[in-house]
């Protein structure tokens, strides 16, 4: 089988996520490539492949405009392609389920055949930051995931969420982010002190929304607030306006010892238990079948 991955992703978790999964789809004898959603990439030649994977981060509860805007593009399926929804977030809550309504509705439109969905929880790349222990213990959720899912994706398990109508509902609400985001987006700015005018923003930016004049970026109306240019800004110098207080920057190590159930903060604190003590179930799972 040939799959193809495309991606949006704004600051590498779900690209991440998306070429371990990959590998995974190439270590049981099927092909994967990965096509990241940029505004300069021409759409891959979908009929060429046996099934798509979607990969998106979740934004304010919805998949983010630049993943609608590639699904409005996105040819048809004349035979009915298996599809995949594959997500991050930054916490793992069921609200975060509803962005998956208007992907499954438009490629079902389009002729493709959405099976599941596939969510992963990786380090919030804003409002606030994880420490590098809790973006461990994520990854280490990632591939203990990812064996079972690939082998069920493969296998064309249903794996689709329910969504109730109080979540539907909240992420009706927050879409505003859509319309919101290229106004928001167009007040970014470089701190003049800060920025050294090297163009990171502008070539790590998806949505070909930065130009830099003058040795200074400046933004366009394209944004989606993916936080790729605040995050990945090597000298932290682009503030995000309005939400500045939100900014994070820097990416994270995933590679670090993992955090202890004890250093797992507050915030949805019984949540993230939850996630990581099912993910380390399928650990305890393959350890019991190697002792038999
Ligand atoms: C504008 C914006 C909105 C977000 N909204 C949510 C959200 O509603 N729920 C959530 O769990 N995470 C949310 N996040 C966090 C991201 O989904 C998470 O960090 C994701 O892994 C980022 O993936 P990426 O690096 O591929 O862009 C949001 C991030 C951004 C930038």
């Amino acid at each position: 089988m040939r799959l193809l991955f495309a991606v949006f992703s704004g600051t590498g978790n779900t690209k991440r996520v998306a070429e371990r999964m990959g590998e995974e789809v190439r270590k049981l004898g099927h092909e994967a490539e990965v096509y990241l959603i940029r505004k300069d990439a021409p759409m891959p030649a979908i009929e060429g492949f046996d099934m798509l994977v979607l990969g998106y981060p979740v934004h304010a509860f919805n998949a983010p405009k630049a993943v609608v805007q590639f699904l409005k593009a996105l040819p048809k399926s004349e035979k009915k392609m298996p599809a995949y929804l594959l997500r991050t977030s930054g916490e793992p809550s069921r609200l975060n389920d509803a962005s998956g309504i208007t992907p499954r509705r438009m490629l079902n439109r389009r002729g493709y055949e959405v099976k599941g969905e596939f969510v992963y929880v990786m380090p919030y790349n804003i409002i606030f930051r994880h420490s590098d222990g809790m973006a461990a213990r994520m990854w280490k959720a990632v591939e203990l995931r990812i064996p079972r899912d690939t082998a069920a994706m493969l296998g064309g398990a249903e794996t689709l969420k329910r969504v109730n109508v109080v979540r539907r509902a909240a992420a009706f609400v927050v879409r505003i982010e859509h319309p919101a985001m290229p106004i928001i987006g167009k007040t970014f700015h470089a701190s003049k002190k800060k920025c050294v005018g090297c163009g990171a923003c502008q070539s790590l930016c998806p949505r070909g929304n930065i130009r830099m004049k003058n040795g200074r970026p400046h933004f366009g109306m394209h944004c989606v607030g993916c936080m790729a240019c605040a995050f990945g800004c090597p000298e932290d110098a682009i503030k995000i306006s309005l939400l500045n207080a939100w900014r994070v920057n820097g990416q994270y190590s995933f590679e670090g010892t993992p955090a202890e159930d004890a250093e797992v903060g507050k915030y949805c604190r019984k949540m993230y238990l939850r996630y990581f003590h099912e993910s380390e179930e399928l650990e305890e799972g393959k350890e019991e079948e190697k002792k038999q």
